[in-house]
């Protein structure tokens, strides 16, 4: 796992030769670790968001995993406060280098890999035992490169201790599934301070770590090119009027720009900004 980079120099943006060895590393370690992404302040913040979307969640019998490793997919959807994590300058950077200009959202979700007593709430969730996040085709074979990368962004710090992620050094690069979840691999632990961003290659093999007592809370975002689809339509999850007033990346991510048109008279151009260059729409 390379080096821990600052985010950002002097002027709130990390510099081009930071971003070009932050690439180079994802690319070679398939696992970066980035400092000080979100402040202590903004932790504080999300964390008191999360923890009142999972109370909200779980007395509406919403899906939030089980009591040893709570999950909130789409936690945008019922929290709009929770939108600004899906987009981050240093990540936009760095997935229009890793996928191109036209990436997309394919899977958000908040986890807190923590034990709650006095709670049961059992649900099975994904991330237990050896996997990828990759997608597969030719009978077993993954895409090289990968489509897809995932950033973590750790709203509580991830270590040995309190359930950080366990992964295989250097597993991206087989483009493989592992052939046993349960297999005795040597391992190392994903260890990240409060605020940093961990960046991983979906190929890399991974699984959930052991949980404690002690909060936990990382967001997942997954990012892919705009032709694979979003996990949900996250598109139907935002007001218009809210995104609205976001940035236009916001509408990019949630598949806005990239949505087939209804049929050949409409277009035969899927991305909204190939169209409105080629027919001026
Ligand atoms: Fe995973």
């Amino acid at each position: 796992m390379s080096g821990l980079l600052n985010a950002k120099s002097d002027d709130g943006r990390a510099a081009d030769e930071d971003v070009d060895s932050l690439v180079a590393d994802l690319r070679t370690q398939g696992v970066v670790v980035v400092r000080d992404v979100l402040s202590a302040k903004e932790c504080d913040f999300y964390r008191g968001r999360l923890d009142r979307q999972l109370k909200e969640r779980i007395d509406s019998g919403s899906y939030c995993g089980n009591e040893t490793n709570q999950v909130l997919d789409n936690y945008f959807q019922t929290d709009q406060e929770l939108l600004p994590l899906i987009y981050q300058e240093l990540t936009d950077r760095v997935m229009r280098r890793m996928i191109d200009d036209d990436y997309v959202l394919i899977s958000p979700s908040a986890r807190n890999r923590r034990t709650l007593s006095g709670f049961e709430f059992g649900r099975k969730t994904s991330g237990v035992g050896w996997h990828t996040d990759s997608r597969f085709i030719g009978g077993g074979q993954g895409t090289k490169p990968s489509l897809c990368y995932m950033t973590i962004l750790c709203v509580d710090a991830f270590a040995k201790e309190n359930g950080a992620t366990h992964f295989i050094p250097n597993s991206h690069l087989r483009y493989q599934r592992p052939a046993d979840r349960d297999a005795d691999l040597d391992y190392n632990f994903l260890i990240a301070p409060q605020g940093a961003m961990v960046i991983f290659d979906t190929a890399l093999w991974h699984r959930i770590g052991d949980g404690t007592e002690k909060s936990r809370w990382g967001v997942f975002n997954t990012y892919g090119p705009w032709f694979m689809k979003p996990y949900h339509r996250f598109d139907e999850m935002v007001p218009r009027a809210t995104l609205d007033e976001m940035p236009p990346i916001f509408k990019q991510l949630l598949h806005l720009d990239s949505i087939p048109p209804k049929d050949h008279n409409e277009s035969m151009i899927t991305l909204r900004r190939v169209r409105a260059a080629v027919e001026g729409q």
